[in-house]
């Protein structure tokens, strides 16, 4: 037999403040009209001074929580995807594991900026597939506005802050491609590339966090077409085309990138889930955001074949197969 690592629940948290794209015009030299079209970011949701990446990831886990209906003391690890963590240490992962009162068990923090839920999730599965774990908590979540710089108006209008999560649980099947869970996990990164998207600070640097500086234009090149690779790599390596996905569960950076991977598998737009316009780029969160959305609206059905994938600084990029 072989063990599958299942989602067993969605949950997900946006902080009440919303930014628009008119809100930003009066902030930097910006339009509504610039925003939209090179990004299709309509408006985002930004943190309170006094809420923090914890704080988001603690909701977004009670979420998970209860749509899996069962108790923090069935989970044995937490895993964190952020860049944007309380403190510089501990992390995340051991607040809400404190928080919840999970009694034991593993806690940590991955960072790989917006690819770090897809590389969380495919850490958290290696974990379940060796038996090292049954019930892990993944995470993505992020305060990104803390990273902006507000006067710089090519970075200032894409990021935003939220959290996702979701639960995944040890199961046994032999169903192939037609059984639950994770079916498989690609990661890469290509460390020259490193200067391309960055903060301008660091602990060990300036000794204090920076703001996100990004070369668009290359970052957005490499994107379409690691997402391209990724994908492709994905559909091979489990023998299906990709008339076989039902949902294509994108990193939300900008919806001409999101479009092009659409159009590259031939895929209706239909098909793809699309939080980019309400929620802006919330780096590692915005996988789990887009997708508990569209399970709680009904969108994603049990027994549905979802394709995951994201890319971001490092530069990261990967993707995920899994039957929901
Ligand atoms: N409002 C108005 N004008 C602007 C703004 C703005 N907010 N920002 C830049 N401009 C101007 C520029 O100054 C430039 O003006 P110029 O031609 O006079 O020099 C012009 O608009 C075009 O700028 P570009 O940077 O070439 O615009 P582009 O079409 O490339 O769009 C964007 C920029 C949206 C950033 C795009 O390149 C992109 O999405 N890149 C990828 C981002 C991404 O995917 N990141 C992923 C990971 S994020 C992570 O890992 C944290």
């Amino acid at each position: 037999m072989a063990i599958h690592s299942i989602i067993i629940g969605t949950g997900s948290y946006l902080p009440p403040k919303i930014l628009t794209n008119a809100d930003l015009e009066k902030i930097v030299d910006t339009s509504d009209e610039w925003i939209t079209q090179r990004s299709g970011i309509k408006e985002r949701h930004i943190a309170a001074d006094d809420e923090s990446t914890g704080d988001m990831a603690l909701a977004a886990a009670r979420n998970a929580i209860e749509a899996a209906g069962i108790s923090p003391d069935e989970i044995d690890g937490v895993i964190v995807a952020t860049t944007t963590p309380d403190r510089t240490f501990p992390s995340v992962a051991v607040k809400v594991q404190g928080e919840l009162n999970i009694p034991s068990g593993l806690a940590f923090d991955v960072q790989a900026v917006c690819t770090g839920f897809v590389y969380a999730l495919t850490v958290a599965d290696n974990f379940i597939k060796l038996g090292q774990a049954k019930r892990i908590l993944v995470i993505g979540a992020e305060k990104m506005s803390s990273l902006v710089n507000w006067e710089d108006r090519t970075t200032c209008v894409l990021f935003a802050d939220g959290a996702g999560a979701v639960i995944l649980e040890a199961k046994e099947n032999n169903d192939g491609l037609d059984g639950q869970g994770i079916h498989s996990t690609h990661l890469y990164a290509n460390g020259k590339q490193r200067d391309m998207l960055q903060t301008t600070g660091g602990v060990s640097t300036t000794g204090d966090n920076g703001h996100i500086e990004m070369q668009g234009r290359d970052v957005f090149k490499y994107a379409v077409s690691y997402m391209a690779d990724v994908v492709k790599e994905t559909l091979e390596h489990n023998n299906i085309t990709a008339d076989k996905i039902d949902w294509l569960v994108p990193h939300q950076a900008n919806i001409r990138i999101i479009s092009a991977t659409a159009d590259k598998l031939n895929m209706s737009m239909d098909k793809v889930v699309v939080t980019v316009d309400r929620h802006g780029n919330t780096s590692a969160a915005s996988i789990p955001l887009a997708l508990d959305e569209a399970v709680r609206d009904g969108r994603i059905k049990r027994g549905q074949l979802l394709l995951i994938e994201a890319m971001g600084g490092g530069l990261t990029w990967g993707a995920a197969l899994v039957r929901f």
